[in-house]
């Protein structure tokens, strides 16, 4: 399909709802808006065709509709199987009032997510913001920049491009085999899919990709591998490391949306309860807090002795899931990593104890491995909220089991996004500034980000300046009232008036 306005969204009725929602986000979104007043008649991103994969909410809507007004085409997607808010979907596809568009003849932004998607719709869709229509008497065309939460789009070129090249893809692995997930082989087949209908798709959209901005934590570890072993095939800019995004959206925009989603799921009392958070990095000190905020006992576990010593400083008991697991009422991963929480600590948990995760991807915790276990049985509570019941057992020390279940939300993908909305606007306002900020870096092609001859594509970070802006942006939707150096002050500590303020190795 070429035409234009090619989507695929749950309903565009839903439309109106969206757009009320999109009006309110605009409001708690200053950093965004200032971007508009600021650089809309310059239309920086004039010519810019990105690629967007980032939970398709209301408050990303504002973020589409800001790089829209800066001059760019966007096609987007979720990255998420349950992130998507259907509502806000409808109303970028519709689009802007001024835009005359109705869910009749939309004239907004094309957007291929909703909420529930399978994995096999989920590729479909990353693959749908990869197809561009091809204007009037032109060749076929991709997007030239890609706007990347947790690295999945980027991912794609990249395999799909090596298997071009080797000539082939992976062959057919077994079912479970290590990093063989389901996922993993809805991939590969999309992979397969694809190249059988054009042997050059991946290299022809990979040839026309100037840049990515990356929003999350998970997504530039995959980037960073990828420079490190030569294989980046264009400049990234992590946004994650920008100090206005993880400092804030990962921390007080998890200390919001933790609670959140376990209220919407569970309406379980964290009062008086214990609760358990895997990891103390930006994204756990804000779940541990928000727990706390509540009344809740909280443990962390950690395997970095700093932030280990950081928790143990602010109160939190240190221990590690397994001496602990029987006393716990939630647990909460924040890790980023693998096999966190696997199917032994699972049939160790208490009767109905609640086990979320709210890092990136699924794999901290095994859920495969505990519907492996012989006699488990999952019941649907209600969409992305499953009871787990386990069988009579004996427990390695040889102590009998009674039957008993536990709580898996959003079977195990993040649940701030999956049983609630996500982050608030006002933070996102500050994550998202970046990413507009960065998008702008990449289509004007900043100095920084030249590939040296020899060389091979880098992930870099915004400048300092870029990142304070941002924060400055959002100081008066605050009323606050930020201090001015003298020009004596400012000689004195080694800076100019105007900024950057701190050394690159400042930690926050
Ligand atoms: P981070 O790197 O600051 O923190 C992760 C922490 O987990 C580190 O301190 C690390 O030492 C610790 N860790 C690693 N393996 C562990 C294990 N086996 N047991 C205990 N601790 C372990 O990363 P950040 O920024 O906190 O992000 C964490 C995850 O959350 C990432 O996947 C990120 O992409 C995701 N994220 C999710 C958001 C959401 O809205 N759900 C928002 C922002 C980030």
């Amino acid at each position: 399909r070429t035409d234009p306005f090619d989507h695929r969204v749950r309903d565009l009725a839903l439309a109106t709802a969206g757009r009320h929602q999109i009006r309110l986000a605009e409001h708690e979104m200053p950093g965004l808006m200032a971007l508009r007043r600021e650089l809309g008649d310059a239309q920086p991103l004039a010519g810019a065709r990105i690629a967007g994969s980032l939970h398709m909410t209301v408050q990303t809507a504002v973020l589409i509709e800001t790089l829209t007004a800066l001059g760019a085409q966007v096609r987007w997607a979720s990255c998420n199987i349950f992130s998507t808010q259907d509502e806000a979907a409808a109303a970028v596809v519709v689009g802007r009032p001024e835009s005359g568009g109705s869910p009749e003849e939309p004239a907004g932004v094309p957007v291929f997510a909703w909420k529930g998607e399978s994995l096999a719709d989920y590729w479909w869709c990353t693959e749908q913001i990869l197809r561009w229509p091809a204007p009037e008497g032109a060749g076929q065309q991709g997007p030239n920049l890609i706007l990347d939460d947790g690295g999945d789009v980027t991912m794609l070129v990249h395999e799909g491009l090596a298997a071009e090249n080797r000539g082939a893809v992976p062959g057919d692995p077994k079912p479970g085999e290590r990093g063989y997930s389901e996922e993993k082989l809805v991939v590969l087949d999309t992979l397969r899919r694809i190249i059988a209908a054009e042997p050059t798709f991946f290299s022809r959209v990979a040839a026309g990709i100037g840049g990515v901005s990356e929003e999350t934590t998970t997504g530039v570890h995959r980037l960073e591998q990828l420079a490190a072993s030569g294989d980046l095939l264009f400049p990234a800019i992590n946004v994650n490391d920008s100090v206005t995004k993880s400092k804030f959206d990962n921390r007080y925009g998890i200390r919001h949306s933790l609670p959140d989603g376990l209220n919407r799921a569970t309406d379980v009392l964290m009062g008086g309860k214990t609760a358990f958070v895997a990891g103390y990095g930006d994204v756990g000190k804000g779940a541990a807090e928000a727990l706390r905020g509540q009344g809740a006992r909280v443990i962390v576990s950690e395997i970095d002795p700093i932030c280990a010593l950081q928790a143990a400083m602010d109160g939190y008991r240190v221990a590690r899931l397994e001496d602990v697991v029987g006393e716990v009422d939630f647990v909460i991963t924040t890790t980023g990593n693998v096999d966190v929480v696997r199917a032994e600590h699972i049939l160790a948990m208490k009767d109905k104890a609640v086990l979320g995760n709210i890092g990136h991807f699924d794999n901290e915790l095994d859920i495969a491995g505990l519907a492996a276990t012989p006699g488990v049985e999952k019941v649907e509570i209600k969409p992305q909220v499953h009871e787990w019941l386990l069988p009579a057992d004996t427990a390695p020390d040889g102590a009998a089991r009674p039957e008993r279940s536990v709580i898996v939300l959003s079977e195990g993908r993040l649940l701030n996004l999956g049983n609630a909305t996500g982050h608030p606007s006002f933070v996102m306002s500050t994550s998202f500034a970046n990413q507009v900020l960065a998008q702008v870096e990449l289509h004007r092609g900043a100095d920084y980000l030249e590939v040296a001859d020899g060389e091979t594509p880098r992930v870099h970070r915004l400048p300092k300046v870029l990142d304070e802006k941002v924060a400055r942006d959002h100081l008066a939707a605050l009323g606050a009232q930020l201090t001015e150096l003298t020009k004596d002050q400012a000689e004195y500590i080694g800076v100019d008036v105007a900024g950057p303020y701190k050394s690159e190795h400042y930690r926050y």
